[in-house]
């Protein structure tokens, strides 16, 4: 029988406190949060919880303080900007265990949240300790998990806890991943092209290896394209390489050319003799890149063939930008590939904040069909790998795929009796 991850709307939440894992690993700047896409993204779990009558104890972690207590990881900016949004009363507390925690958990009236102080404070949460697992469940009758963005980490708020409060559910964000990941994993409509841009090649090789059994197409940009440019012998200039990748880096477009898959290299490029702003930038007649050059970006030739290869499409992914995207010009590319992507009648899903940025500012949210509020999440999910954090969610029947019962044998029918009258 199919099953589907329980999920929040299936709990009764009325008068208990929720537990809510959420993704609030944010960008913050000049003490505020500077792209609150992770924060949004949980609000349709949050407010379903409150309208339910629920008391939502969220947690999350924000950056990597190693264990200690670091000032400038604290939530509470993300918890302010949390209560502006819900427009309900959010309160934050100074630990995410402990007496006092668990006294303001116990508190919280009906309309009130509670965020507590970042998890990965202690050390125990990244070690998915048990008994800190227990005191985090101590603190909330029931669980949901809506951070995506962490369910591939097997960390104590994630994974432990599951084991010490009933019926782990999915929150919406949670469900709303799930469902368009596993499209574009389990059944993609072809043609299917991935674009993959950003520094590391090593951050994706499982993913590459993965999707050549799967798309048509995979266009490279980003710092990664010099390592297979230079697998494959064009020269790179001063640009950015992962040496110690090179090898892997021809096996994979000697896979792809074994299986009958395009891998897409750049045909120019925008280059400089550094990445520092205000530089003279050109751009190269064809691939190669002369010496004392740094490729910064997909010239126009690239982005022109990357458009006409993206404009058939019925399934796209992308992840990661296409060149220096934070330093302008260098985004021409990123957003050329943007455009070209939210044209195109595919069903497209973007991973990464990068991208995903660069999709913001150009207004171009609304023309794609899910915008991931995974990095790592959604490459490892798309590589096969099944996510600690998923698995760890209760599953129930899928009533919706589930084939129907038998009908019951005619003599043993009660006239009279429930579904008798319904005739298919
Ligand atoms: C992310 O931003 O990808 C998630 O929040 C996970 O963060 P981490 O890579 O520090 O575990």
């Amino acid at each position: 029988m199919k099953t589907r991850k329980l999920s929040v709307r299936d709990l009764d939440v009325d008068g208990r406190r929720v537990f809510v894992r959420v993704d609030f690993n944010v960008p913050l700047k000049d003490g505020g949060v500077s792209d609150d896409t992770r924060v949004r993204a949980s609000l349709p779990t949050l407010k379903l919880i409150l309208d339910r009558g629920g008391r939502p104890v969220i947690a999350s972690h924000l950056g990597r303080p190693k264990g200690r207590r670091a000032p400038e990881m604290s939530l509470s900016p993300v918890a302010a900007h949390l209560a502006s949004l819900l427009g309900t009363k959010v309160l934050m507390a100074p630990d995410c265990i402990g007496d006092e925690v668990d006294g303001r958990a116990r508190g919280l009236q009906a309309g009130e949240s509670l965020v507590l102080e970042n998890l990965r404070f202690h050390p125990e949460e990244e070690k998915n300790d048990d008994a800190f697992s227990r005191k985090l469940a101590a603190l909330a009758d029931l669980y949901v998990n809506d951070a995506f963005g962490t369910a591939h980490r097997a960390h104590a708020s994630v994974v432990g806890i599951t084991r010490h409060l009933p019926r782990p559910a999915a929150g919406l964000l949670m469900d709303a991943e799930i469902a368009s990941l596993s499209r574009l994993r389990d059944h993609p409509e072809k043609p299917y092209v991935a674009v993959l841009g950003g520094a590391k090649v090593s951050d994706k090789i499982d993913l590459i290896l993965h999707l050549i059994d799967q798309v048509d197409a995979i266009l490279i940009g980003g710092a990664m394209a010099y390592t297979f440019m230079k697998a494959g012998g064009v020269p790179i200039g001063a640009s950015r390489s992962e040496d110690d990748r090179i090898d892997q880096a021809r096996a994979i477009l000697a896979r792809a050319t074994g299986t009958g898959v395009r891998i897409q290299l750049p045909l120019d490029h925008v280059a400089a003799r550094s990445p520092d702003p205000g530089q003279v930038w050109e751009t190269t007649p064809g691939p190669a890149i002369e010496d004392g050059r740094v490729g910064l970006d997909i010239g126009p030739k690239t982005r022109e063939a990357y458009a006409r290869a993206l404009a058939p499409a019925r399934t796209v992914f992308w992840n990661g930008p296409l060149g220096l995207f934070e330093v302008p010009p260098y985004d021409e590319g990123t957003r050329a590939v943007a455009r070209a992507i939210a044209a195109a009648k595919a069903f497209s899903v973007v991973g990464g904040g990068d991208s995903i940025a660069a999709i913001n500012r150009l207004g171009l949210a609304p023309s794609f069909s899910h915008l991931s509020t995974g990095g790592g999440a959604s490459l490892e999910f798309l590589s096969g790998v099944d996510l600690p954090g998923i698995i760890a969610l209760a599953d129930v029947p899928d009533q919706a795929k589930a084939p129907r019962p038998p009908k019951p044998p005619a003599a043993r029918r009660r006239p009279g009796a429930r579904g008798e009258h319904r005739t298919r």
